[in-house]
């Protein structure tokens, strides 16, 4: 994938790149691009799709003791799309000139990483509302803007993601609505939730714009539309009337609404405890990781089975040989 940068005609490969950026067409894998594109696109999209991945650990911690038949059904379809949305990534990057099998070598060793936000633990049924009224909510605030970034197949994977992501988000927040409308336990299991879900969720959109050491070249080259800080910023406003909403508080003393700016003031983000968990130090990071490559390993069969079928397909083997 190297070779990129060194073929004939160099500069005029270059400013076709760069004329199909200014005209917001879209970089398809046939294009030439910088090889620091084609890598930031590979980080990107890689991140994005083991998030999906490791994102179903949490909430299929509760799938056993959903609290009904209904529920236990739409959190089923609600994680599967999980892993649904880290096919359509795994298939995106592989255009970039990686394989999915490199992709989860690379997260399995630790060299690439997934969202800090799924190495938080799920105490309770609350969580599974919380992770989609605020996880999924802030990610579909990411995401919504993905869907116009510059390179083609990494733009269509989003817009059929987000369309499921909204789906996510509305049965996180009915979970809220049902908890904050029942028993005082109830009301007070939502309170909790919301109460540590809510920083982890502000820090899951990233770094603050002075510390992200990619935004500026990502921004130039449209892998970015906007700013960490601009998207906080748009999920922020729109969460906090849901919290009032549903009645619940929002555990931020510095909250309160600047009429000047038509925005909502927010205290600030504890970034060291943040830091610390993409570090590998969060409650659960060692776990996640842990339980993914197991699974690898314990799928192992279904691989090989796969490949040793197609093998016997390609050497026309009658059908029903066995
Ligand atoms: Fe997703
Ligand atoms: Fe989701």
């Amino acid at each position: 994938m190297e070779q990129s940068s060194t073929v004939p005609n160099g500069s005029a490969r270059e400013s076709h790149f760069a004329a199909l950026l200014s005209a917001g067409e879209k970089i398809e894998p046939r294009d030439w691009m910088p090889v620091a594109y084609r890598r930031t696109m590979i980080r990107q999209i890689a991140q994005h799709a083991h998030s999906e991945v490791i994102g179903q650990q949490p909430e299929g911690n509760w799938i056993t003791r959903a609290p009904s038949l209904a529920r236990k059904a739409i959190l089923v379809a609600k994680v599967q799309d999980e892993a649904g949305h880290g096919l359509y990534l795994y298939s995106a990057c592989e255009t970039l000139g990686i394989s999915r099998d490199e992709l989860n070598e690379l997260l399995h060793q630790g060299r690439q990483k997934y969202s800090s936000i799924f190495n938080y633990p799920t105490l309770s049924w609350a969580d599974v509302g919380a992770i989609g009224w605020l996880v999924d909510g802030a990610a579909i605030t990411n995401q919504v803007t993905l869907t116009r970034t510059s390179y083609g197949p990494y733009a269509r994977a989003m817009v059929r993601i987000c369309k499921e992501e909204s789906f996510h988000q509305r049965q996180g927040f009915e979970i809220m609505t049902t908890l904050a409308q029942g028993s005082e336990a109830q009301r007070a299991m939502a309170q909790d939730a919301l109460d540590r879900w809510w920083w982890p969720s502000l820090a899951m959109l990233g770094p603050p714009d002075e510390q992200s050491t990619h935004t500026d070249q990502s921004l130039q080259w449209g892998i970015k539309l906007e700013t960490n800080d601009e998207i906080r910023q748009r999920f922020v406003d729109q969460t906090v009337p849901q919290a009032h909403f549903l009645g619940l508080h929002v555990p931020d003393e510095a909250l309160a609404w600047n009429e000047g700016r038509g925005h909502w003031d927010f205290g600030d983000i504890d970034w060291d405890a943040f830091w610390e968990v993409v570090r590998g130090n969060g409650p659960c990071n060692h776990e996640r990781l842990a339980h993914k490559v197991q699974a690898w390993q314990d799928g192992a069969w279904v691989r090989e089975a796969g490949l040793a079928y197609a093998a016997k397909q390609a050497h026309g083997a009658p059908r029903n040989s066995a």
